[in-house]
């Protein structure tokens, strides 16, 4: 019985200074924060850690600890560790997840709107882009997912997508046909590869590389920093700048989440996104310039077709979008400087 009690009375003892070790922690994270305990975001993306948009988002993190004094952190999982850009949308749908970055490419599926993004060669230029962007358009877009449980807290530049392939340069719409193009889970993107004469497959952007390598797919398109951050142009070693779409890149918030946060809290992540999102778009412009640099020096062609024949090509697409919601952004595209 005495041994019984005396290893009873040694784990009770042991259960005390657990519980001690735990508050200490607790009142440690207290009073280091300076408030209550301290908040922290997970952000989960698709994208590698040398991408001008991770690197933006890090300094975003570092931002907030600042402004709040370590009361709020974001935490950052890259390189699709949390799952696939749609799967990410999906837990933040649920609160599962805090944060996550994503093209507008895969959120139609959850906001219809977000197909204007998708449509080849609706903006004029990277100037009436940014124009739509940062006007009512841009903020009516930031907000649409309030009832699909989401909210949109800063846009980031990812360029103009363009055509690579393993081994065909593409400079007309005919040079499409009979190849297999890896498309973002996206309808306008399935549509669009289909009104120029390829055929499109969907896959995530973790499972390309082997998808290229192996070939399933012939090639694929994306802007230059995530040619070249995600290595495809060691496989792919055609790249015909053919600038079909401006898909922006997409900073969201859970709803759950954002509810949670006190006005203070709230201003504090809108502050470092703004800010985070301006540095963003200086950063895109020089990374842009270094990857077609760089894939160039790796032995990559690259060609700059006569963009007319396309945009002619997708012209029944477009016309496809009259009488919806799309179709009205679109005429309001138009419209725009
Ligand atoms: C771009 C975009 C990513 C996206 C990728 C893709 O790189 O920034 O968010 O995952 O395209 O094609 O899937």
């Amino acid at each position: 019985l005495s041994k019984t009690s005396s290893i009873l009375s040694a784990g009770v003892l042991i259960g005390c200074l657990l519980t001690t070790c735990a508050y200490a922690l607790i009142e440690r994270s207290r009073h280091t924060s300076g408030k209550s305990d301290t908040v922290v975001l997970k952000l989960g993306h698709s994208l590698d850690t040398g991408h001008p948009v991770h690197l933006a988002m890090e300094r975003m993190a570092e931002r907030l600890e600042e402004l709040s004094d370590g009361a709020v952190r974001m935490r950052i999982a890259p390189n699709g560790q949390l799952g696939s850009e749609t799967e990410c949308i999906e837990l933040l749908q649920r609160g599962a997840l805090a944060m996550t970055k994503t093209s507008t490419g895969p959120l139609e599926s959850f906001i219809p709107e977000m197909a204007i993004f998708g449509v080849p060669y609706v903006f004029r230029s990277e100037e009436q882009f940014w124009n739509v962007l940062n006007g009512p358009i841009g903020d009516e877009l930031l907000v649409s997912g309030d009832d699909s449980g989401m909210m949109g807290l800063c846009w980031y530049d990812a360029g103009a997508r363009s055509f690579y392939t393993k081994s065909t340069p593409i400079l007309q719409p005919d040079d499409l046909r009979g190849l297999k193009l890896r498309v973002q889970n996206s309808q306008t993107a399935m549509r669009m590869v289909e009104a120029l004469g390829g055929s499109p497959t969907p896959l995530t952007f973790g499972e390309l590389y082997t998808g290229l390598q192996q070939g399933l797919v012939d090639g694929a398109e994306n802007n230059p920093p995530s040619f070249w951050t995600s290595r495809h142009f060691e496989v792919c070693k055609e790249y015909s700048l053919d600038e079909h779409t401006r898909v922006p890149d997409l900073l969201l918030i859970s709803r759950s989440w954002w509810e949670r946060l006190d006005p203070e809290q709230q201003a504090w992540l809108r502050q470092a996104a703004k800010e985070s999102s301006e540095w963003e778009r200086e950063a895109w412009r020089v990374r842009t310039e270094e990857s077609l640099k760089a894939v160039e020096e790796a032995g990559v062609h690259l060609h700059y077709p006569d963009t007319k024949s396309f945009a002619e090509r997708v012209a029944p697409m477009h016309d496809s979008y009259d009488g919806t919601a799309v179709g009205a952004l679109m005429a309001r595209v138009r419209e725009t400087e």
